[in-house]
């Protein structure tokens, strides 16, 4: 066990605008770390997270977003978390590693024995405390969330090999093109503050290559800055793979829930994830009701308190309904997130579908998929201010936002 003097910091790397395309249409409008997931933005859960970990002294979030369109989460989190949260703005990417060292200063000035480091971008239990205990016993620079996936999936993320006794990080390939493994690396990691020496060791490394090009080449020495800066770093490829095997890295496995929040359609599975943890960890957050006085609730639901539900609505199970939503009389809702301002008139059905913010479903209509999370239009989704005419059925299909659908469609991206 540590002393209890010694503080832990956590750092959330958030990304930036250019980094949440493939988001489109949701993040035009918000940036993905704060799109609503069971209710809650994205960045919320692995916050709410780091509550459970011992001594925490600061929790920062790294991004190239603009500081004010976090300013007012940040400070809010922060009182209700009772740990400082500060949003650090990078002027341009410096890669996940890059990023973290760019503030290193900053990170140290608590003297932190450990620093936690998160991909905003994934959804999981985060077991930190008990990556933090493994990291004591195992010794050595960093441990690693790692999972066990289908083969036919490892290769859309880092592939390791572990020591199955001693749990070392033998071997780390990022996104390879051939199979290495089916354990995988979460994007969840724990590092002493040695990382940051490890960090501007590869720095120091490029400025040296970089130089002696120079002496041979002006030509090659401008391509080789343009190609990679010497302050952008990547932590997969530049930190974990070359320290591999060398006894400083070690893997910590979660047998829980894991998975990567890319696109609109992984946000609908995850916020059902995180809607089955509520029942474990906030239970107050889930509605309830028997269809009598309130709406008919079925699993796991959650509605925002300013949120008008009509009680002969049917609603669940993986339904999240943001602010001052107005759902009406008799209208059925399955496996869909419903934004901030929506309204769904009387006996409308929305299934496996993202109603973005302002939009309106008119009566009788329906909006659905089939519910396929990983298929481009597995999951249908209306951008903001979009409005459904009555009797209108829109199936599998993207709608950008402000448009008027007063035909069916199907299958369609509507630009
Ligand atoms: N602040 C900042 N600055 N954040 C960044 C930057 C940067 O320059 N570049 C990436 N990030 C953030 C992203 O927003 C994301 O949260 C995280 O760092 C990792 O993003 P990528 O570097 O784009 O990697 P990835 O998401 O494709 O894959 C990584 O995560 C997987 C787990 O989700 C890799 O580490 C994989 O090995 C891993 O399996």
């Amino acid at each position: 066990m540590g002393s209890a003097e010694e503080k832990v910091v956590a750092v959330i790397m958030v990304g930036g605008p250019t980094k949440g395309t493939r988001f489109r249409p949701l993040s035009l409008n918000i940036p993905k770390p704060l799109f609503p997931l069971a209710g809650q933005p994205m960045v919320h859960h692995p916050i709410s997270a780091c509550k459970r970990i011992p001594n925490l002294a600061h929790v920062y979030l790294i991004g190239f977003y603009e500081e004010r369109e976090f300013a007012l989460y940040v400070s809010s989190i922060s009182n209700e978390l009772k740990v400082p949260v500060r949003y650090l703005r990078e002027e341009k990417p410096h890669g996940s590693a890059g990023g973290l060292n760019n503030f290193s200063d900053l990170i140290m000035e608590d003297n932190p024995s450990h620093i936690f480091l998160l991909n905003c971008d994934v959804c999981c239990s985060f077991p930190l405390p008990e990556m933090l205990e493994a990291h004591r016993r195992y010794g050595g620079m960093g441990t690693i969330l790692v999972i066990k996936v289908s083969a036919e999936s490892a290769n859309e993320f880092g592939e390791l090999v572990a020591d199955p006794v001693t749990h070392e990080l033998l071997h780390y390939t990022e996104k390879p093109e051939t199979f290495v493994s089916d354990l995988i690396n979460c994007g969840v990691y724990i590092f002493t503050p040695d990382i940051f020496t490890a960090i501007q060791g590869v720095s120091t490394q490029r400025k040296d290559r970089a130089n002696l090009r120079r002496l041979s080449s002006f030509e090659a020495l401008q391509s080789a800055t343009r190609n990679s800066p010497s302050n952008y770093v990547r932590l997969d490829q530049d930190i974990l793979s070359p320290l591999a095997g060398k006894q400083q890295l070690y893997t910590y496995e979660t047998m829980d829930f894991w998975e990567q929040i890319k696109t609109p359609g992984m946000s609908l599975k995850c916020s059902s994830l995180y809607l089955a943890q509520f029942r474990f960890t906030f239970p107050h957050l889930l509605a309830s009701g028997d269809g009598i006085k309130s709406a008919n609730i079925v699993g796991d639901v959650y509605i925002h308190p300013s949120a008008k539900v009509h009680p002969s609505a049917k609603i669940g199970p993986n339904v999240s309904i943001s602010a001052n939503a107005r759902i009406g009389a008799g209208v059925r809702l399955i496996s869909c997130i419903i934004l901030d301002d929506v309204e769904i008139k009387e006996n409308a059905v929305v299934i496996h579908a993202i109603v973005g913010w302002k939009s309106s479903v008119g009566r009788w209509s329906r909006v659905q998929a089939n519910g396929d999370y990983n298929a481009k239009l597995g999951v249908t989704i209306l951008g903001e201010a979009v409005n459904v005419e009555d009797e209108v059925v829109v199936v599998n299909s993207i709608v950008l936002p402000n448009k008027t659908l007063n035909v069916s469609v199907q299958e369609e991206i509507i630009l």
